[in-house]
């Protein structure tokens, strides 16, 4: 065994949880690092066999070419949890979701995931030293309860325990991790600390690779996405000031960015931001603030998600407005159910929420989306409709009123022409870039007059389409027809 003045040369890494940053993260080390064995490890059998075929669970540019040029050389995804236990390094990439049941209720991170990877890591690994890397985004702290676990039982084995969150954004993972705007590191062990550096070394600049104490490293995880969410919260807030007052939001955030001290990135207004973290780790650090008794920091970043519900609620608002103030039975056409552009991922995608409102008042939602399955819509649907979005799906009735509401209401189509085919609206609610090259001469023509287009991503050529004849509606700009109908 090596002593802890040796540094360790890493040969063998593993990694618990083949998901949207476990893949893509140990993929990528797996290509900067020939000599060393990178193992994934999930308990999802069919998420594993996707990983070892030709269609990869996740989509993310450039992840497949990496994925077939390593996989079965040092890159394996496997069920076998006998495979990570002689791991060096080992990381925990599970998911930490909100919690939807007990104390905490809608608020605090789940952490029975963590948990139960520490306790099946002290059960099976009885010697020697182990390196274990917090990579999920956790509560401050959490690596106490990591370490009183793994030190509870009767194992000989030495752990040092790491924070090492994540950054990477889905649809840019691989550049993201090609070229880390920085690598952070908390711990306390030194030896530690080198050998996981040793690994980011490789590829990453050293002085883009930070160490601080492991609570550093925690919060500084989820005050970064709380920060990033904040910029387009604030400009949410104020595209609805833009609507109200003659400004144009993106003429406002161009201003405001150009200040090298603000900097022109997250402040594009939308439909709400989405995506399987920004909402939960606020919501978490929220949580954290009220456990220590500081309610008016809670308060501060709860505002952050009641502009984000406000700006989707406005927006489904406005759509109903626009068609009369109802739109009960008529075609509604979705461009977008993704989250955001270049990723399959759905989580928390303002799309649901809209398409609820809709549902709510009757309308035909016909959905396009290059990427997401139906299967995966109508889930996510079903899900919201019933009030059990995050929540235990299997509780769910297919023949409930919100079921079958999802299932007589909802079409989803492959072919974009044939969902905005004689539609009174077309929403665009997702900023893929397929949908600024339709002819969308032939789409006005095929739909439904007035036809009505809203942009929920200021990403369309807004004097072309109503040179075609289009009504638009863009966020945060003013409508042409001030007097509205
Ligand atoms: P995910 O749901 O895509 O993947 C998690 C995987 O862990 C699942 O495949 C699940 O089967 C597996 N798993 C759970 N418990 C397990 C166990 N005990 N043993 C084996 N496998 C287990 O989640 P994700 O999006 O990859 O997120 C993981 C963590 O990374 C979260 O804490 C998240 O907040 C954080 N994060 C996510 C992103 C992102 O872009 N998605 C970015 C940065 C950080
Ligand atoms: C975000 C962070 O950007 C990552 O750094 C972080 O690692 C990750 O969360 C995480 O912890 O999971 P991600 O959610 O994948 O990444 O994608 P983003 O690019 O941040 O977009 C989030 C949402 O905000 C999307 O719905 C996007 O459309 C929206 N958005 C983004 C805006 O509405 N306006 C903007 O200006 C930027």
């Amino acid at each position: 065994m090596q002593t802890s003045s040796t540094p360790l040369i890493v040969s063998k890494i593993a990694c618990i949880g083949a998901g949207y940053v476990g893949g893509p993260t140990m993929t990528v080390i797996a290509n900067k690092c020939h000599d060393i064995q990178v193992v994934i490890y999930d308990m999802n059998q069919h998420r594993i066999d996707e990983w070892n075929s030709d269609h990869l669970p996740i989509y993310e540019p450039g992840l497949e070419e990496l994925v077939f040029e390593r996989r079965g050389k040092n890159l394996h995804f496997t069920t076998d949890y006998a495979q990570v236990v002689d791991a060096d390094i080992i990381f925990l990439s599970v998911n930490t979701p909100t919690k939807y049941y007990g104390v905490g209720k809608g608020r605090a991170a789940d952490l029975k995931y963590i948990e139960s990877c520490a306790r099946q890591l002290r059960d099976t690994i009885k010697s020697g030293r182990k390196i274990i890397v917090e990579k999920s985004t956790v509560p401050i702290r959490t690596s106490i309860a990591v370490k009183r676990i793994l030190e509870s039982g009767d194992s000989q084995a030495q752990f040092d325990i790491l924070s090492n969150p994540e950054f990477l954004a889905e649809g840019t993972a691989i550049s993201d991790l090609n070229a880390p705007d920085r690598v952070l590191i908390g711990g306390e062990s030194d030896y530690a600390i080198q050998a996981l550096s040793s690994v980011y070394a490789r590829w990453v600049p050293k002085e883009n690779i930070i160490t601080t104490n492991l609570w550093s490293s925690e919060l500084s995880k989820l005050v970064a996405n709380c920060m990033l969410a904040q910029r387009i919260s604030s400009m949410n807030a104020i595209s609805a000031l833009c609507e109200k007052t003659g400004a144009d939001v993106q003429q406002v955030s161009y201003a405001v960015g150009k200040d090298t001290r603000i900097g022109a990135k997250f402040l594009q207004a939308s439909v709400g931001f989405g995506g399987s973290c920004f909402q939960k780790d606020i919501l978490n650090l929220v949580y954290l603030a009220e456990h220590y008794n500081l309610p008016e920091v809670a308060k501060y970043f709860y505002g952050i998600i009641e502009i984000n519900d406000y700006q989707r609620d406005r927006f489904a608002k406005k759509v109903i407005h626009k068609l009369f103030n109802t739109v009960s039975n008529k075609k509604i056409c979705i461009l977008g159910f993704a989250f955001k552009k270049n990723t399959s991922d759905t989580r928390e995608s303002s799309t649901i929420y809209i398409c609820k409102s809709l549902l709510e008042e009757r309308a035909q939602i016909c959905i396009y989306d290059p990427k997401v399955t139906e299967n995966q819509m109508r889930y996510d649907l079903k899900s919201l409709m019933n009030d059990s979005y995050g929540g235990d799906f299997s509780a769910i009735s297919e023949t409930s009123p919100e079921s079958e509401l999802v299932s007589k209401n909802v079409k989803v189509f492959s072919d974009p022409y044939e969902a905005m085919a004689d539609a009174h609206a077309i929403l665009v609610l997702t900023e893929w870039d397929e949908f600024k090259t339709y002819d969308y001469q032939r789409v006005f023509d095929s739909m439904k007059k007035p036809a009505n287009l809203f942009d929920g991503r200021n990403i369309l050529d807004r004097e072309q389409l109503e040179q075609i004849g289009f009504e638009v509606y863009q966020i945060g700009k003013q409508e042409k027809n001030l007097a509205d109908w």
